[in-house]
């Protein structure tokens, strides 16, 4: 038992592991003891959008990336745990759900038989769901919810750490850097369409570069800053309506160098050098105008050098430029913009596979557009 509490204090101490490889550890060392339990999920409640979102899982053996996402108030079941602050255990999947939601759908296609679930708190918020699915029928018998319910502590104290570092690294690059004023310049509605393409691409390619539900979260909430830089750049060459001169431009480009000082400046003031979180949110501000053939700044990369993150933002970024209207432009007509895109990608300047998902998703990507358009 004490080497198993060793165990334990090792995996939740390594803080410099990403929050995943940390669940799976801990998956470990519970399936040395328990077997049969095949899967553990933290998924995690947004309260603005009423939206569960599967936020990290450990599948040794099953299909792992399968995002769930479903809107609270069509989980009634689920909410009652959340009103009685109290675990709820299955013991037979295949009796007790006969609704036909895409949740139970998913867990009986994935032959899942019982789980446990876990409402996670902090303070009085609901703030997570944790699983534990078994292939196995009438899992979860006394003596195992036991150690699981000191797991479960343990699991949401993880989760809750990285959430309160993620929060505080935003907080700060926010205060830190008058934020407000992009929002004035780009106004908020850029802000939110980055946010939502950047998913929109991420979620189309996620299976083929294995991007887990954490990392398309991550990229939705840093994707608002890949221009953070920009306030250190005068408002006379941001607003200029027309096109900027050699000395400005090689003023512009600066944008880059000067919001990953800031980001940079941030992590290292809160301890989060190794995170995944800050690097994903550095990547974003650091490559975002790089480009596949070279061509691009700061650091003229190519393709395989630029990490997944930042093609996305790229294409995100070029996509919401050509499609609206800014000082310097009016704004393209769809068909125009798509043009671009292709012409880009034949070029090999943007990711081939980014724009494609971009692209495919019509009806997202327009919704996008509407709903979030720039008042006139
Ligand atoms: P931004 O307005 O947010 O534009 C983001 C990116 O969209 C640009 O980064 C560029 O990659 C892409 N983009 C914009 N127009 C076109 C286009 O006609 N074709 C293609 N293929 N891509 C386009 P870039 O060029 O590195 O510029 C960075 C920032 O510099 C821009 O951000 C904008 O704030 C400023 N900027 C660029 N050109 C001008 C200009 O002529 N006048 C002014 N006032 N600002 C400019
Ligand atoms: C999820 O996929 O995150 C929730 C479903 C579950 O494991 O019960
Ligand atoms: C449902 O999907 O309808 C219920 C699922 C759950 O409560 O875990
Ligand atoms: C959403 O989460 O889909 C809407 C909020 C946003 O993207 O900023
Ligand atoms: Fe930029
Ligand atoms: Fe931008």
């Amino acid at each position: 038992m004490q080497t198993k509490t060793n165990q334990l204090m090792d995996a939740i101490s390594m803080s410099k592991i990403d929050l995943s490889q940390r669940l799976e550890n801990l998956h470990e060392i519970i399936r040395g003891r328990y077997e049969f339990i095949d899967r553990i999920a933290i998924a995690l409640y947004d309260a603005k959008t009423d939206l569960l979102k599967t936020f990290v899982s450990s599948t040794p053996d099953g299909s792992p990336l399968k995002a769930y996402e479903a809107h609270m108030s069509e989980v009634p079941s689920l909410q009652t745990l959340i009103h009685l602050r109290k675990s709820r255990i299955v013991q037979d999947i295949d009796d007790t759900f006969h609704a036909h939601s895409d949740h139970t759908e998913w867990l009986k296609k994935q032959h899942y038989l019982s789980s446990y679930t876990i409402p996670v708190f902090q303070g009085s918020h609901f703030v997570a769901f944790l699983f534990f699915d078994s292939k196995t029928p009438n899992a979860f018998q006394q003596e195992t919810l036991h150690f699981l319910d000191v797991f479960a502590d343990l699991a949401a104290h993880l989760y809750l750490v990285e959430l309160a570092a993620v929060k505080s690294l935003l907080n700060t690059v926010n205060l830190a850097t008058d934020f407000a004023r992009i929002r004035d310049l780009e106004t908020g509605n850029h802000l939110d369409r980055m946010a939502m393409y950047s998913r929109l691409i991420a979620k189309g390619i996620a299976e083929k570069y294995q991007l887990t539900d954490e990392f398309v979260e991550y990229l939705h909430l840093f994707a608002p800053l890949h221009d953070i830089g920009k306030v250190g750049i005068p408002d006379k060459i941001l607003l200029k309506p027309g096109k900027l001169d050699a000395d400005e431009w090689n003023t512009m480009k600066k944008h880059v160098q000067l919001g990953v000082l800031m980001i940079d400046q941030m992590i290292e003031d809160l301890g989060l050098n190794q995170n995944t979180a800050a690097t994903i949110m550095r990547n974003v501000v650091s490559g975002h105008h790089e480009r596949g053939d070279g061509s691009g700044y700061p650091l003229g990369l190519t393709l395989a050098q630029i990490p997944i993150e930042s093609r996305i933002i790229a294409i995100a970024d070029v996509y919401d430029a050509l499609s609206t209207s800014r000082p310097y432009k009016k704004a393209w007509s769809e068909e125009d913009v798509i043009a671009e895109l292709h012409k880009e990608v034949a070029a090999g300047r943007l990711d081939a596979d980014c724009v494609t998902a971009l692209l495919n998703a019509t009806e997202e990507r327009l919704q996008i557009q509407t709903q979030f358009a720039d008042p006139i």
